[in-house]
């Protein structure tokens, strides 16, 4: 494997990365491209498991993006990405790259891995959640697990649709408008082979609720699974209230306030970097409660865990948590 190492400018976010080069740029839809990064000297790209993203950095600033690709034996890394005009500038700028740009990324992270003994799984994607989603499916071929994807997207205007046909035939099922989808999503959470695992990406409000009609059908927790996007598509979250054991402080964080944003308004120091769930700095340990987690660092294995959490995008399914701090 050759690849070349990153420029000195390169964003904590990324270090360790690899330097790319932009060799494909394709449009999905009006507001969706597909870009297509390759080593600048055409070797084998480090392997990563499905529903895994990059980070990439633009000037200053870092995103992540899921990789569509199955991930073994990678001599390309491909994200689409929808263009967001009221973002924090990403999006802008991964659609500003044309071929030849080179771009310093983050070696592929997982935070949305399948389960390896499935045998049988369930997809639902909304919109460009579709990307993780169909880098599952594209593993789930090339493992022989038999897949079900239904697809929410506004009608005409679905990327990678046509791939996901091909990996899935009569396993992908289309919908665009919400009275067909709930049918759909009722049927399949009823249907579903024993030992299923549900894959969702969307939405937050999407991914709730599907994932809310999944436990009100008996769906046990371990078989489910969420992929959240970066801050920017969070909602506001509920407000809960934090104690800090080393300092005896206690801190109530309102709905729109991050727990980041809650601890420096108190004085409190924390280091952050991205400030969007993804370059890990202001991991804290936790010592009671449950984190709510929405960022795209830790693993799924570190989040269920509980013991760590990034607060300047993660918060609390209880009232109250109590902090190493
Ligand atoms: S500041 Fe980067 S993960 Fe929180």
């Amino acid at each position: 494997m050759t690849t070349t190492p990153l420029l000195d400018q390169a964003h904590p976010a990324v270090k360790g990365g690899l330097l790319l080069e932009v060799t494909n740029i394709s449009r999905q839809t009006d507001s969706i491209v597909s870009i297509t990064f390759a080593d600048l000297a055409g070797g084998l790209l480090p392997a990563y498991v499905p529903g895994s993203h990059l980070v990439v950095q633009y000037g200053a600033g870092v995103n992540a993006y899921s990789l569509t690709g199955s991930g073994s034996t990678p001599f390309e890394y491909i994200i689409s990405v929808l263009q967001v005009e009221d973002g924090a500038g990403g999006s802008q700028a991964m659609h500003r790259l044309s071929v030849g740009d080179l771009v310093q990324v983050s070696r592929p992270r997982s935070a949305f891995a399948p389960v390896a003994n499935a045998t049988h799984q369930l997809l639902v994607a909304a919109g460009i959640g579709i990307t993780p989603v169909l880098s599952h499916a594209r593993s789930a071929v090339e493992w022989g697990t038999a897949t079900d994807l239904i697809y929410v997207h506004r009608p005409g205007a679905g990327a990678h649709v046509e791939e996901a046909r091909e990996l899935l035939g009569d396993g992908l099922t289309e919908c665009s408008d919400r009275a067909s989808f709930q049918k759909v999503l009722a049927e399949s959470l009823t249907h579903q082979p024993l030992g299923t695992h549900l894959y969702v990406c969307g939405p937050a409000a999407f991914m709730d609720d599907v994932l809310d009609q999944a436990r009100e059908h008996g769906w046990p927790a371990a078989r489910l699974h969420s992929e959240a996007f970066g801050a920017a598509e969070l909602d506001d979250g509920e407000p809960f209230a934090v104690n800090l054991t080393r300092s005896g402080t206690r801190l109530e964080v309102p709905a729109g306030v991050s727990l980041l944003e809650a601890l420096e308004n108190a004085g409190k120091s924390i280091p952050n970097m991205c400030r969007k769930g993804i370059c890990g700095e202001c991991s804290l340990s936790v010592l009671r409660g449950t984190p709510q987690h929405r960022d795209l660092y830790l693993t799924d294995q570190e989040k269920a865990e509980n013991t760590t959490m990034m607060c300047c995008v993660s918060r609390s399914l209880d009232e109250e948590l109590e902090l190493d701090l």
